[in-house]
C-alpha cells in the first residue's frame, strides 16, 4: 500500500529513475504521486493527482531523488495530501499509519501544516528534533519512539547529504548496483538496475549517499552489517510483454506457475506438516483472495487428511486470539507477505509461542521472516491487483500440505497428491489457449450489461464461488455474490429474476438441481464444469481434475472477470479504490 522509492548514485537522471521505478510500484497505490529531487543543495518537489503511469514530467539533472505513489488513508486525493511532504528542513514520504498523529499535530500547531495527512506530522517531528540540535539518526530515532503504528519512511534533511530511510512494520529494502543505491517498498522498482538486495528489518535505519551505505539499529544507533541477497526475479518477468494487461499475463502464466509451486522439496512440505502434527489447534489466516484459498484448504484437509482446521480472515482473528498458545499452528497465506492484518496476528502469536508456517510469494517478506517454515509459491512477481496465479499456486500448496499431513497420519500418500496436481497443471496448460479465452469472451458479451450476478458452488467449489465474486466485483464493478449452492433456497433465491446471470460451478447432481431452481425463476444459467448439463444456457468447460477440481475451476472464472472488465472499458490492473499490498489495517 503506497509505493516509495529513492535513488542516490553517480547518474544525473535521478528524477527520471524515480518516476520509472514508481511506475513499477503503481499497483501499491495509484491516486496521486510526488517526487522530490535534490539539486545544488535544494529540494525541488513535483506532486500531481492521478496515476503515475500517466506522468510525463521532465526533471532537472540530479543525483538524488525519492518519490511516492499514494493510496489515500488520511485526507482526500489532493496535491497537498500527496507525498513527499515538506516541513521545515525535512522532506519525507511515508507508507503506513501514524495512529497517534493528532495529538502531536495539535501540540506543534495545526495551522503550520499544509496537508491533512498523518505523514506530514512525522516530517514535523523529525524537523523539531533537528532544530533542537539532534543529528539525523537521533532525530529519526526520537521520532520513531513517538510513533504508534507502522511506518516505512524515506526522507532528506536540508544541509545533510544523502537520503535516510527507516521501517517498523511496513516493507522497505535496499538495492545495490555498481553506480547507485536504491530504497524501495518492493523489488520491482529497481529490478531493471539490480537484483542484489539488502532487506531492512523492523527498527532499522539506512543512510545512502553516493558511494556509501550505512545501516544502523534504530533503537541503539549501532551500525549493523547486512547480507547481500540475490533475488531470483527477472526484470523481463516483471513486464507485461506481449500482453495488454498484467492480469491476463498472470492468468496465462498459470501454465507454469502451478507446476513450479508443486515442485517444492518434499522434505519442506513434510516439515510444515510436522508443525501441524505437533500442535493442538491449527488456524489458517489470510485476507482477500488468499482468505478464499484458505477456505478451500478447509475442504482439502477435511477430505484428504481428516483434519479440522480453523480458517479466519486475519482482520477477524483478534476475537479468537485468546485461543493461541504454544500448541497452536498459525498458517499464514499471503502473496505479498506484508499484509498488516496477517502480520500483526503472527507477531503477537509468536510472542505466545505459536508455531508459524507461511505460504507466500516473497521469500524474504515480513511474514516469511517471522515464520518457522516458509513454503514459497515460486510464482514470480504478481503485479495485477487482482490475484490470479498466486491464488492457484497457494491452492496447490495447501493441497500438497494436506497430503503431507495425511501421510504423517497414515491416511494417504504425499506423492499421490503431487501426481494429481501434475495432471491438473497439464490440464490447465491445455486449457489456456486463445480459443478458450475467445469462447469466454463470447459468454462475457452476453452478460456484460447486467448489474448483478450470482455464483453457486458446493464443497470446495463453494469458496471458489466466493472467490469468483471477488474477482468479478474488483475488476468489472458488477455486483457479484457467491453462495453455497444448498443455501440458495434459504434467502438468496429471492434475488433471482429474469435474465440474472448465475454462474454454476460444478456438475454434481445436487448442484444441477440448484441450477434448475435458478432457471425456473428466470436466471441465465452459465455452467462452469467438466460436463455440459441441459440446464445450462451457456457452458464453459473445465477438465475433470477430481480432488483438485477447485483449482482448475478458478482459471475460467479469472478469464471471465478479466473479459468483463475489458468489455466495460475498465483497466483490470488498477481497479478503483484498491491496492495490491495492504500494509495498513
Ligand atoms: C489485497 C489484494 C488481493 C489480495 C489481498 C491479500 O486486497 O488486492 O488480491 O488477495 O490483498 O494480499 P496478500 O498479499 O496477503 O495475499
Amino acid at each position: 500500500m503506497c509505493g516509495i522509492f529513492a535513488v542516490s548514485g553517480s547518474q544525473t537522471n535521478a528524477g527520471a529513475v524515480v518516476i520509472a521505478g514508481l511506475k513499477k510500484l503503481e499497483y501499491r497505490g495509484y491516486d496521486s504521486w510526488g517526487v522530490a529531487i535534490r539539486r545544488e543543495g535544494k529540494v525541488v518537489l513535483e506532486k500531481q493527482v492521478g496515476k503515475i503511469s500517466e506522468a510525463q514530467h521532465e526533471f532537472e539533472p540530479a543525483t538524488e531523488a525519492f518519490g511516492h505513489s499514494r493510496w489515500a488513508t488520511h485526507g482526500g486525493v489532493t496535491v497537498q495530501n500527496s507525498h513527499p511532504h515538506r516541513y521545515g528542513r525535512v522532506t519525507l514520504a511515508h507508507n503506513g499509519i501514524f495512529e497517534n498523529f493528532a495529538s502531536h499535530k495539535e501540540r506543534i500547531g495545526t495551522g503550520t501544516f499544509q496537508s491533512e495527512t498523518d505523514s506530514e506530522v512525522i516530517a514535523a517531528l523529525i524537523n523539531e528534533h533537528v532544530e533542537k540540535g539532534c543529528d539525523p539518526f537521533e532525530a529519526i530515532q526520537n521520532t520513531a519512539s513517538q510513533i504508534k503504528g507502522r511506518f516505512a519512511i524515506i526522507l532528506c534533511i536540508d544541509g545533510v547529504d544523502g537520503i535516510f530511510a527507516a521501517r517498523r512494520g511496513s516493507p522497505l529494502l535496499v538495492g545495490r548496483s555498481a553506480d547507485a543505491t536504491y530504497i524501495a517498498s518492493d523489488i520491482p522498482a529497481f529490478l531493471e538496475h539490480t537484483s542484489t538486495v539488502n532487506y531492512l528489518d523492523d527498527d532499522e535505519i539506512v543512510w545512502i549517499r553516493k558511494d556509501n551505505v550505512l545501516f544502523a539499529d534504530l533503537k541503539t544507533g549501532k551500525s549493523i552489517e547486512k547480507r547481500n541477497i540475490d533475488v531470483p526475479w527477472s526484470e523481463e518477468e516483471a513486464q507485461k510483454g506481449d500482453f495488454k494487461h498484467f492480469m491476463l499475463k498472470e492468468i496465462f502464466e498459470q501454465k507454469e506457475t502451478i507446476s513450479r509451486a508443486i515442485n517444492q522439496p518434499s522434505e519442506l512440505m513434510k516439515s510444515a506438516a510436522e508443525v501441524l502434527a505437533q500442535c493442538n489447534g491449527v488456524y489458517f489466516l489470510a485476507c482477500g483472495t488468499a482468505h478464499k484459498v484458505a477456505a478451500t484448504a478447509e475442504y482439502f484437509f477435511a477430505d484428504i487428511s481428516g483434519r479440522k482446521i480453523n480458517v479466519v480472515a486475519a482482520s477477524e482473528m483478534p476475537t479468537f486470539e485468546s485461543f493461541i498458545n504454544e500448541k497452536t499452528a498459525l498458517i499464514a497465506i499471503s502473496q505479498s507477505g506484508e499484509t498488516a492484518d496477517v502480520l500483526e496476528i503472527l507477531e503477537r502469536g509468536k510472542k505466545k509461542g505459536a508455531k508459524i508456517v507461511s505460504i507466500t510469494n516473497v521469500e524474504m517478506s515480513s511474514v516469511a521472516r517471522i515464520s518457522d517454515v516458509v513454503l514459497p509459491l515460486n510464482a514470480g512477481v504478481e503485479k495485477a491487483v487482482a490475484s490470479t496465479k498466486a491464488a492457484t499456486a497457494q491452492m496447490a500448496i495447501c493441497f500438497l500440505l494436506a497430503h503431507a499431513d495425511a501421510e504423517l497420519r497414515g491416511r494417504g500418500i504425499f506423492n499421490v497428491g503431487r501426481e494429481l496436481l501434475r495432471e491438473t497443471s497439464t490440464a490447465i496448460n491445455e486449457l489456456l489457449n486463445p480459443r478458450y479465452a475467445e469462447h469466454i469472451h463470447a459468454v462475457a458479451e452476453k452478460i456484460v450489461d447486467r448489474n448483478n450476478m450470482f455464483i453457486i458452488g458446493r464443497g470446495s467449489l463453494y469458496p471458489m464461488a466466493l472467490e469468483a465474486a471477488i474477482k468479478i466485483q474488483e475488476v468489472s464493478y458488477i455486483h457479484a455474490q457467491g453462495f453455497a449452492a444448498g443455501e440458495l433456497k434459504h434467502g438468496p433465491i429471492a434475488l433471482i429474476e429474469n435474465r440474472v446471470p448465475c454462474l454454476v460451478l460444478g456438475d454434481d447432481p445436487e448442484t444441477i438441481s440448484n441450477a434448475m431452481e435458478l432457471k425456473a425463476r428466470g436466471a441465465k444459467v452459465i455452467g462452469i464444469s467438466p460436463t455440459r448439463a441441459d440446464v445450462f444456457d451457456e457452458w464453459i468447460r473445465v477438465p475433470d481434475c477430481d480432488g483438485a477440481q477447485s483449482i482448475a475451476t478458478l482459471v475460467p472464472v479469472q478469464i471471465l472477470a478479466y473479459q468483463l472488465a475489458i468489455l466495460r472499458g475498465l483497466d483490470p490492473d488498477m481497479p478503483r479504490n484498491l491496492a495490491k499490498s495492504v500494509t495498513v489495517k
